[in-house]
């Protein structure tokens, strides 16, 4: 129960009220999510910033990035961060991922200080980086390669792994294509091969940074589910960041808004729809309110 009050004492604003909930009008809905909302079970905490700034070089041109952020995603939440371009938000990424260490402030993931490169993440970017001279099931084998202790065990037991690796391709419908190499396939079927590999190695935390933003309308909706289902059946702990208000509130459990460069919250929320999400949730009411009201809160930052 510690976590519960830590969250609520960690965010850098009240949680103001914004669900309009499920009922046919606005403050009935409002009433519903209300109740919802303060039902939902709340998990322990996994991935923890405390006042975390981070400046970008520290001479006189220096750029702060964050400011003084503090943020608590539970064990096996999906959290969706939005905010305007350029406001810090992969740079969340990195400080929670150790790729950078923090100016000032505390990163725990798994109750454990981060003091350099986060083991057990899983990472998905908005290209697909597949390696063009290996197949798909040898892109997705690398991470069985690097990571202990699968890269002790990969040579003798090859055929294990590659029937972990042939099971999740069949999942996410790239069944007949394993031995086809990145360039035969389409941005779509990439993108699918690019979030196997990423939780193929069972990851604890998977960090999504804009993975479905080069795709078309169709191929990015049909993901969402394929990514959906993933979560559903693994629950890890995600934190996805995105520009598509549509596709954080379809995925997450909780959506935060960053503010204009630096970082800092200025909103949350708790989607308390039940999954599994289908595309007949992105047309009801609450789906669309939930929209509605984070585009609402999302100011544009000025490129500097
Ligand atoms: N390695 C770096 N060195 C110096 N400045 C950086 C570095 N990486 C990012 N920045 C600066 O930090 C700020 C935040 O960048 P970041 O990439 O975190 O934004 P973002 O929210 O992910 O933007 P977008 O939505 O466009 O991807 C920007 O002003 C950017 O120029
Ligand atoms: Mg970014």
């Amino acid at each position: 129960m510690r976590f519960i009050h830590e969250r609520r004492l960690t965010t850098t604003t009240p949680r103001p009220i914004l669900h309009k909930g499920l009922g046919s009008t606005p403050s009935a809905r409002r009433v519903i999510m209300n109740e919802l909302s303060s039902s939902a079970i709340e998990s322990p905490a996994f991935v923890e910033l405390r006042d975390v700034s981070l400046s970008y070089a520290a001479d006189a041109d220096s750029i702060l990035a964050l400011d003084n952020l503090s943020l608590t995603v539970g064990k096996g939440q999906f959290i969706a961060v939005v905010g305007p371009s350029g406001c810090g938000k992969s740079t969340l990424m990195k400080v929670v991922t150790g790729l950078v260490l923090p100016s000032r402030g505390i990163v725990k993931v798994g109750g454990e200080a981060v003091t350099g490169p986060v083991k057990n993440v899983g990472m998905a970017f908005q290209n697909a980086t597949l390696l063009p001279w290996r197949t798909i099931r040898d892109n997705v084998l690398l991470p069985f390669e690097i990571i202990r202790p699968h890269r002790h065990k990969l040579r003798a037991e090859r055929a294990y792994y590659v029937g972990l690796v042939q099971r999740l391709l069949n999942t996410v419908g790239l069944a007949g294509f394993s031995e086809k190499y990145s360039w035969q396939l389409s941005g779509g079927m990439q993108q699918r091969a690019n979030l196997c590999r990423a939780i193929v190695h069972q990851p604890s935390l998977l960090m999504l940074d804009e993975p479905f933003a080069s795709l078309d309308a169709f191929t990015r909706e049909e993901l969402w589910f394929v990514m959906q289902e993933l979560w559903m059946d693994r629950k890890f702990t995600a934190i996805l960041v995105t520009h598509d208000l549509r596709e954080a509130v379809l995925l997450a459990d909780r959506v935060i808004v960053f503010s204009p460069r630096p970082g800092r919250i200025i909103y949350e929320t708790d989607v308390v729809l039940p999954r599994p999400r289908t595309l007949q949730t992105t047309y009801s009411p609450l789906f669309t309110d939930l929209v509605h009201d984070l585009r609402e809160k999302i100011r544009p930052g000025r490129p500097s």
